[in-house]
């Protein structure tokens, strides 16, 4: 196997038009930041770059929507998730944006090298244009009804309804979303990438190179595209929000952002090149460096094909050795979806639980999407703290150091330098590492994960088997050692789970009085007899019920004003409606029906008699706040019996944002028997 002397480490750029969520964190942040750490633990030469992706049509159309310019979006996101990226602890070299001046130079200068060398075919087509907008629309723009569902709400590259992919001509009765116009079809003409060229060679790199090295799921992927035959796609756009195509005869164009972003990774590595001493080019042209794409799984494609297919092209650049792709991860029994604002926000996450990062980490690598889909839920990520970091890490550390406290003062006994006296436990942890090893250079970290956790039930076993406390009396020579051997494995799994828990390993290291606060796999970790450890403090804090039922309200809140109005019932005529007798009734009296949680009953004034009706809103009025109130009475509705009691109509209520019912009556006092109309 090839020897990389260094390393490129790539996150996808994230959209900078909306927050980050956890979806996008254990699918391709976590694991990069994991992965890297683990480089680095091991002195690697590594650069990490990630940044904001700031250009494409949903940028622009948001802005659009929101009256605002794609400036003040980009500005906005780029600056929340950055911080947010910073809170959590995914440590980046350079967190930097494709609209920089620096990315736009490389990508344009990128572009022309490929136009130099003839590798573009330019294509006239026609296309939808917005005559009233004086532009041509981006395919988002254009909405129509689906041909093979006929949802009239389709885009013009994708059916939500029915998930086929459409180009824009397909739609029938199309419309600009700009302008609620009907758009025209105009000649224009754009630079197009003729990716059949490169089947076979792509055949040869990934499908027989990659069969063993890549994860099942990016190879499958990337496999199947490759056997449908590839087709030219367009590089270019007819949008005024991009990097602009470097080309006389293609004014008013700009590249097409699944160009431009992926060479933001190399303009991010350029800029942080710049500001650190460093050639950039060691780290995108120099054959002995290992390039790794961190993406989730809607990126494969172009991380796999397309733009490998330009660094090819070009001729300069190295080609990914890896992108391990995760799945998705789902919430609560549902896809994540920010449109739905279904989702768990990184910012807000941090904003309720700042100094709960390394349990979000945790729980995210336990269920990272790293074979299929997984899920999320609040419940599961309470018990993996409580039951996992709580009772096995946090309470073997917990343990060791009252008990040290307890008999020895916090100074580890004996002489001269404390190592383990334990084969068990000496072997349990020279394991430990050989699978970290092992699992974080294949992208297998729940697998490394697991181990380390498997190491600390390792060690609460030692020290409940052991018993110290039942020697001291007589054996305080054994007593101290079965602690000193335990202080030693902390020591251990502090050092083992700087990947996963930087914070909380840093936290031990402070707790055992060590200088630092990170050590490389292979240095010593040299205690000695007499070493004073800090006071007790717990690792992790036990999460209450009540935190968790606030998050999953919270959510419950989402689905009820995210409900989908009621679909528009059957047409009726007017005369349909003067069938019905509404009209304003004062509610006289008000009180509950025994033995019916749900029921109220009412005394009405309807103006033209007193009645009686019987209301399933128990659950939201006291009986007595009602007395006085005007409500709207359907007053001739065929009365009915309920609970011996007969009802004699019905009075109209209506769902607040919450669900509650609220009961729908005149603005102004009026006369009882008013008639609705
Ligand atoms: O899917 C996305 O969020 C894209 N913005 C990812 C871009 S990755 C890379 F190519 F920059
Ligand atoms: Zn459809």
């Amino acid at each position: 196997m090839t020897q990389f002397k260094r390393h490129t480490v790539t996150a996808a750029l994230p959209y900078a038009n909306g927050p980050l969520h956890i979806g996008h964190i254990a699918g391709a942040y976590l694991p990069a930041d994991t992965y890297v750490r683990y480089l680095r633990l091991n002195r690697e030469d590594v650069v990490f770059v990630c940044g904001s992706d700031e250009y494409g049509a949903a940028i622009t159309i948001r802005a659009k929507k929101e009256g605002i310019t794609p400036r003040q979006i980009i500005d906005k996101y780029h600056s929340i998730n950055k911080n947010a990226f910073e809170r959590f602890g995914i440590s980046f070299d350079i967190y930097h944006r494709t609209s920089e001046p620096i990315h736009t130079e490389t990508s344009q200068a990128f572009f022309l090298k490929l136009h130099e060398q003839g590798l573009f075919e330019v294509q006239e087509s026609e296309q939808y244009y917005d005559e009233k907008a004086q532009q041509f629309l981006a395919d988002r723009y254009i909405m129509g009804t689906c041909p093979k569902c006929d949802n009239p709400k389709a885009y013009g590259d994708q059916c939500e309804k029915c998930g086929s992919s459409l180009s824009p001509l397909e739609l029938k009765n199309p419309i600009s979303t700009l302008t609620g116009t009907t758009p025209v079809l105009r000649n224009t003409k754009h630079w197009y990438l003729p990716m059949h060229q490169f089947e076979p060679w792509l055949r040869e790199w990934i499908v027989n190179e990659k069969q063993n090295q890549w994860k099942p799921n990016v190879y499958g992927q990337c496999k199947s595209w490759i056997e449908q035959g590839l087709q030219s796609r367009s590089m270019t756009r007819d949008l005024d929000w991009g990097v602009p195509v470097p080309l006389p005869e293609a004014a008013g164009k700009v590249l097409y952002v699944w160009l431009d972003a992926p060479i933001g990774y190399i303009s991010a590595t350029k800029e942080w090149a710049k500001n650190n001493g460093k050639n950039w080019e060691d780290y995108w042209k120099s054959p002995d460096t290992k390039l790794v794409h961190f993406i989730g799984k809607d990126n494969i494609v172009f991380h796999c094909i397309i733009f490998p297919i330009l660094l090819k092209a070009h001729g300069e650049f190295i080609l990914p050795t890896d992108v391990p792709a995760n799945e998705f991860l789902n919430l609560e029994g549902d896809k994540i979806s920010t449109s739905r604002n279904w989702a768990v926000w990184l910012d807000e996450y941090m904003d309720s639980f700042p100094d709960r990062t390394d349990e979000l980490r945790y729980v995210l690598t336990s269920i990272s999407p790293e074979n299929g889909d997984s899920e999320f839920t609040w419940r599961d990520y309470q018990a993996r703290v409580n039951n996992e970091l709580v009772a096995v890490l946090g309470n073997f550390v917990n343990r060791v150091w009252v008990l040290m406290h307890k008999y020895f003062e916090g100074k580890l006994q004996g002489s001269g330098t404390i190592d383990f006296t334990d084969e068990t436990l000496r072997q349990a942890t020279v394991e430990t590492y050989d699978v970290l090893q092992k699992s974080l250079s294949s992208y297998k970290f729940k697998n490394g994960l697991n181990a380390v956790m498997d190491l600390a039930r390792a060690g609460n076993k030692y020290l409940t088997d052991g018993e110290p406390w039942k020697k001291f009396g007589s054996e305080p020579q054994k007593t101290a050692e079965i602690l000193n051997n335990c202080v030693v494995l902390t020591a251990h799994l502090a050092v083992c789970m700087q990947p996963y828990l930087p914070t909380t390993a840093a936290k031990l290291f402070r707790l055992l009085q060590m200088p630092q606060t990170t050590y490389c796999w292979d240095e010593p970790l040299v205690l000695q007899a007499g070493h004073q450890l800090a006071q007790p403090q717990l690792l992790f804090q036990k999460i209450e019920d009540a935190e968790i039922d606030q998050q999953i309200q919270k959510l419950e809140k989402t689905k009820l004003t995210q409900s989908p109005a009621a679909p528009l019932k059957e047409q009726i005529t007017y005369e349909d409606f003067t069938k019905l007798d509404i009209r304003v009734a004062t509610v006289l009296a008000c009180e509950k029906v025994p033995k019916a949680k749900k029921l109220l009953q009412l005394t009405l004034d309807t103006g033209i008699d007193q009645r009686t009706v019987i209301s399933g809103i128990a659950e939201y009025f006291e009986p007595e706040s009602l007395v006085g109130k005007q409500v709207l009475l359907l007053a001739n509705l065929a009365p009915r019996e309920m609970r011996g009691i007969v009802s004699e109509g019905m009075i109209l209520s209506a769902q607040d944002r919450d669900g509650r019912l609220v009961l729908v009556g005149p603005n102004d006092t009026v006369i009882s028997g008013s008639q609705v109309s």
